[in-house]
């Protein structure tokens, strides 16, 4: 029996003669039927990947976990609507995903709004939608209160905070705790914030830190000295205020792997290590968190064409999508296991950079160019898999290059729905006056 790739799971990733399926559904024919490059999420396992973070917090007897899908990771409103059955609560970062997660259902009570550089017309419209406003500066608290005058007491606010020294991410850029950060209000201001929340009258009801994106391994431990650090900050809060808050939300940021030599998330570690810190503290409130990635990121793939392969300085194997579909290996340098839709383990492997569509050098999706990809069998008119790519795939897509951005397919109980289509010129251009 073949060794199985690291990625393969039952019901999800599958290879079967030699040929990827996803959700059942064989991804070659996937990419004849809807066109490439096309987006492929299987609903199941965004479903299951949210059922198995909640089975962990039961097991860790913290069974009343909000959990916050950070709708920034994939905000397409069938994704959003599968989760809203799950009884997810919903992350938003603009009023936009807001509205959306408004129109998908969810209610305003289980919408949390945090915002940075927020300004007075994003704050006119967090209050029509009725949503609890994290708040970012003491600057926004001002605002806010200006722009609410005497009716502060009927708005709900939380107040997110840096917790000080230290951030975790898969990148500098997703680090959003410790110094040279913009996120938060600093550790020496934020009981002021609190105070002065109080005295503006508004119903402060939580405290929220967030200390990035894609951490795992050692980064657990890292995170839960920030957990206990909030924590005894929310007591130090309460304190201030008088009353007990609603909740204290950890934020997102769980990883995913990404490549065999990535490990998978310690989910049981984080869940203990987070119950064990709540029973620690003094605090009666709820706990939140606000995953994103985890919940969608290895439940999606990038389908794209060959349509060139050619030996110039590297073996290129040109592909029919380019960054504005998947921008995270050009941005961040990221990984994705590139997969030969029709030739999975086949054995005759070359290396190969797979150069996307757009005039740009950066334009490829090896994690550097200077590291070619060993993959079986390609010829033009193969079709690629790119994986994990269900998390910050498609919501930070562009048109740049006036190239369309990919269509999007979910899978359903083995069934393929076309959810968004490739854009078309006209829909490209016709803002253009
Ligand atoms: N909560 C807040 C306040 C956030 O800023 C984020 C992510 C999350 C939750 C969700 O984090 P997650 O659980 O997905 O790690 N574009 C980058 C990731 C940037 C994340 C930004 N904030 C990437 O492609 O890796």
């Amino acid at each position: 029996m073949t060794k199985k790739n690291w990625y393969e799971s039952k019901d999800h990733l599958e290879i079967k003669n030699n040929q990827l399926f996803i959700g059942g559904l064989n991804t070659t024919v996937l990419a004849k039927q809807f066109g490439t490059p096309l987006y492929v999420y299987n609903g199941n396992r965004i479903v299951e990947n949210f059922q198995r973070l909640k089975t962990a917090f039961i097991q860790a007897s913290l069974p009343n976990i909000r959990i916050h899908y950070a709708m920034k990771a994939n905000f397409h409103p069938a994704i959003l609507r599968l989760l809203n059955q799950q009884n997810a609560f919903l992350d938003c970062v603009s009023p936009n995903e807001v509205l959306l997660g408004l129109k998908a259902g969810f209610s305003s009570e289980k919408i949390l709004f945090t915002g940075t550089s927020v300004s007075n017309d994003d704050l006119k419209i967090l209050l029509k939608a009725k949503v609890l406003i994290n708040i970012d500066s003491l600057s926004q608290l001002k605002r806010l209160k200006k722009l609410v005058k005497s009716n502060a007491g009927k708005v709900r606010i939380s107040v997110r905070w840096n917790p000080g020294s230290f951030g975790a991410g898969l990148h500098d850029h997703t680090i959003t705790a410790g110094k040279h950060v913009k996120f938060g209000i600093p550790e020496k201001q934020v009981l002021n914030a609190f105070k002065l929340a109080k005295i503006f009258g508004f119903q402060v009801v939580g405290l929220h830190e967030h200390i990035g994106s894609g951490w795992k391994g050692k980064d657990v431990q890292t995170f839960l000295k920030t957990v206990s650090k909030t924590l005894s900050m929310a007591e130090k809060a309460e304190k201030v205020l008088g009353y007990s808050l609603e909740f204290v939300d950890l934020g997102g940021g769980p990883g995913i792997p990404y490549s065999v030599s990535q490990d998978f998330f310690p989910i049981q570690e984080y869940a203990k290590g987070i119950a064990l810190a709540f029973q620690n503290s003094k605090l009666t409130c709820s706990i939140a968190i606000e995953p994103g990635r985890y919940v969608v990121g290895d439940s999606g793939i990038l389908l794209t064409t060959v349509n060139t392969v050619e030996q110039k300085g590297s073996l290129i194997a040109g592909v029919d999508s380019g960054f504005n579909c998947l921008i995270r290996p050009a941005f961040y340098g990221a990984f994705h296991e590139i997969v030969n839709c029709n030739q999975v383990n086949s054995k005759q492997k070359q290396k190969y950079m797979v150069a996307g569509n757009l005039c740009e050098s950066s334009d490829f999706f090896n994690e550097s160019k200077y590291q070619s990809r060993p993959i079986p069998g390609i010829q033009e008119g193969t079709v690629l898999a790119l994986l994990c790519a269900g998390a910050y795939g498609y919501a930070m897509s562009s048109n740049y290059n006036l190239r369309a951005r990919p269509a999007e397919v979910l899978i359903w109980n083995k069934k393929a729905k076309i959810i968004t289509r490739k854009d078309s010129f006209k829909e490209i251009v016709k803002k253009f006056r």
